[in-house]
């Protein structure tokens, strides 16, 4: 009985993703977006607020749905204002909680109060425009619905029809309701430069907690993603609700809980140095922030997100190529950068199987250590001697693409563009310009540098045989300003950057199609969705530290997928003085896009040989890593054993980590139960260094879900990886 209940459900919630996910009720002023995953409901107030209603499981019947209503003061302490979920609320009037748009006009009236004017359907995307109740200040509500990860992205359009210029003196993207209520918890991630992504989780009391950040980029510290749960879900199970900002500049997330228990979540761009002003007839549209709900737990929350990167953000045509296997000479040669020199590291890691080899920093200008030549993109004709060509034609003779380390966006004072432009940085006329690793920020948001830049790399794009760009940016903005423009316009910097730096990404992009491009921002300083509309991956971290890597990439695959995640085996002792053995060096970076950036220079045979099984193994598990279902079994936070298990859509193919950190006592480490396999299959299991133990090799997807496997982990810094392939 229950299954067939079960299989109506799911006909219906098919049936309705494929006809209509935004409906409307024109009698009651409610629309309802639903997905197989969630719903999200709003309405218009007999006043003509547009009120949030509801936001989380699916639903089907619309008339379920109380129409939206004004409610009453409790006191005059307690306005009705503060009980209402407006779902954009201006600043204005009684309201005193995250306000969603702030604006000061040009006779310093302030007071912004926005009711619904008119609404359009089209397809998955819904539009509904909201107006001051005096003014023609208009602020238009995007919402699109992407049904297969029962995501929405919302973002607005501030539009200012009126005749007189305004301020904005805050934008955000959007607001999101919890159901009202207490104890529920919040996830996001914190970090610093070397320890990016590392997962928290606490509860939610009142008053207001901030993720942001005030960088210029979207930062180490804090990552534009948050998770909130009723306050008893797992990895597995209970309800959560998540989002993530796209925006690669200053960005904000306030989580905030009323006096009312009700907790909201306003995001979009920072408020702090915020100003914007907006002309007769301008207009400015806020990042997108996308939102998703599900009753499984931090892992379906996870992988939908994931499932929308890969689907619906990810770049161009290519998104659908795994990322390849890359070497990168950074970490063996540093600035000592030669011709002979990384022609002899290619033709190693052309052995091993690497399919793309990056040049990294050094290969330009004067540019022998960081001190000098950032801004001078031209070969450095000692370094090599023949050019860039003969480099490039050697490594593609070799069978492998070319990369190329640029950090576009900033010049050393020892440098010759600085010495022709030092008006180009930004800087406070005679202020301090503060070096942060001896370089200044250009300021992107002119034009002239915003032009400046894409022909660099343009030239560099259409002169030579380049594959793949490493974007880096290697320092936080100070002294943002912006002498050229009006003392009114000088705080858009934080936003007119941005837009210029995605302006040249596209442009980019759409001239050489076939360039991939890596965002790194001295490790995992600008991981976020904004950016990956125009780059294939993110340098996770300059952490390459396996044993640290485990949490970083825990952390990381909350919001961001595993082909997103660029991983490097490197040389030990790495950080922390610590040595891990090269299998589990591989293993921790197999779990993301695999990248080698040892020096090949001291490896041993030996080395060369388990490299090249590895590399080997990860080109047959690739496709599942990188485009199937991650499931976090055991975390390295809260256990001695971290295990990660990676599903093929078809579920014919999976394959799970194991890492151990230190074995005590002689135990065994836990059974490690699969997930996501089906019951009636048979499977084999395939430990890659025989470190499975039981006597079969072959199960079904029921025994393996509900038992599971049990590993022989001993010692320290034990790891394996088990294959499980589809029987019948
Ligand atoms: C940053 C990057 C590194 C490397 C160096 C080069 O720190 O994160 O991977 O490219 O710059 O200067």
């Amino acid at each position: 009985m229950r299954r067939v209940a079960l299989c109506l459900t799911t006909a219906v919630f098919s049936l309705m993703a494929s006809a209509q996910t935004i409906t409307y009720s024109s009698e009651k002023k409610v629309w309802l977006i639903t997905s197989e995953y969630s719903s999200y409901a709003m309405g218009v107030s007999p006043d003509g607020q547009l009120q949030h209603l509801y936001w989380g499981g699916p639903l089907w019947r619309i008339d379920d749905l109380p129409a939206a209503a004004q409610r009453r003061d409790i006191s005059s302490f307690d306005p009705h204002q503060m009980l209402e979920n407006e779902e954009y609320p201006g600043w204005g009037g009684p309201r005193y909680y995250e306000p969603a748009l702030k604006v000061a006009r040009a006779d310093g009236n302030r007071d912004l109060v926005l009711h619904y004017v008119s609404h359009q359907i089209r397809g998955n995307e819904l539009d509904i425009t909201l107006k001051d109740i005096r003014d023609d200040i208009e602020a238009i509500l995007h919402y699109r619905v992407y049904p297969d990860a029962g995501i929405i992205g919302r973002w607005s359009t501030v539009r200012n029809r009126t005749s007189q210029k305004i301020t904005l003196e805050g934008a955000q993207s959007a607001t999101w309701y919890m159901p009202r209520g207490d104890g529920y918890r919040v996830s996001y991630l914190s970090g610093r430069w070397a320890a990016e992504t590392q997962l928290n989780r606490e509860p939610i009391h009142e008053g207001m907690k901030v993720l942001e950040s005030r960088l210029g980029h979207t930062g180490h510290n804090l990552n534009p993603w948050f998770a909130i749960d009723s306050g008893d879900a797992g990895e597995e199970h209970g309800r959560v609700w998540f989002g993530a900002l796209a925006w690669s500049g200053n960005w904000r997330i306030s989580v905030e809980q009323t006096p009312y228990q009700q907790v909201r979540v306003t995001g979009g761009l920072n408020t702090f140095d915020f100003a914007y002003l907006l002309g007769a007839g301008e207009e400015l549209e806020t990042p997108h922030f996308y939102g998703g709900f599900t009753n499984q737990g931090f892992g379906e929350a996870s992988r939908l997100l994931q499932k929308l990167e890969l689907e619906s953000i990810e770049p161009g045509e290519i998104k659908a190529r795994a990322r390849p296997v890359l070497y990168n000479s950074w970490e063996a040669t540093e600035f000592n950068v030669t011709e002979d020199g990384q022609k002899a590291l290619a033709g190693k890691a052309a052995k091993l199987g690497v399919e793309l080899f990056v040049v990294d920093d050094g290969w330009f200008g004067k540019r022998n250590n960081d001190h000098a030549g950032l801004g001078d993109w031209v070969v450095n004709p000692q370094k090599f001697p023949h050019g860039l060509n003969s480099l490039i034609e050697y490594v593609n003779k070799l069978g492998m693409d070319f990369g190329l380390w640029v950090e576009p966006e900033m010049v050393n004072p020892d440098s010759d563009l600085y010495r022709a432009h030092p008006d180009w940085v930004m800087n406070f006329p005679g202020r301090p310009r503060s070096e942060l690793r001896n370089q200044l920020v250009l300021n992107l948001a002119r034009d002239d540098v915003r032009d400046y830049i894409f022909d660099v790399l343009d030239k560099l794009a259409s002169q030579y045989n380049i594959r793949y760009f490493k974007w880096d940016m290697n320092r936080t903005f100070a002294e943002p300003g912006w002498p050229e423009v009006s003392p009114d316009e000088q705080k858009e910097i934080w936003v007119k950057y941005v837009l210029n730096l995605y302006d040249i990404l596209a442009r980019l992009r759409a001239k050489h199609p076939n360039l991939e491009i890596e965002s790194c921002s001295g490790g995992g300083g600008r991981v976020d969705l904004g950016i990956l509309r125009y780059v294939d991956e993110f340098w996770t971290s300059d952490n390459t530290e396996a044993f640290d890597r485990l949490r970083i990439q825990e952390g990381f695959s909350q919001a961001y997928t595993a082909k997103l995640m660029s991983a490097w085996v490197t040389d030990v002792p790495n950080m922390n003085g610590r040595n891990t053995p090269l299998q589990y060096r591989f293993l921790v970076a197999m779990q993301g896009a695999l990248g080698i950036g040892a020096n090949l220079n001291k490896w041993t045979d030996a080395d060369f040989a388990l490299a090249t099984r590895m590399i080997g193994l990860y080109k047959q598990i690739r496709s599942t890593v990188q485009f199937g279902k991650l499931y976090r079994l055991l975390s390295p936070r809260t256990n001695d054993t971290t295990a990660n298990e990676y599903v093929a859509a078809n579920k014919a193919e999976a394959v799970l980590f194991a890492f151990r950190h230190s074995q005590e006592y002689s135990t065994l480490p836990p059974m490690i139960r699969l997930i996501g396999l089906d019951e009636r299959s048979i499977y084999r299991v395939e430990s890659i260094d025989g470190k499975l133990i039981g006597g079969s090799t072959e199960y079904s997807g029921a025994y393996l879900n509900n038992n599971g496997l049990q590993l022989m982990l001993k010692g320290d810094f034990d790891s394996t990886a088990v294959l499980v392939h589809l029987v019948r």
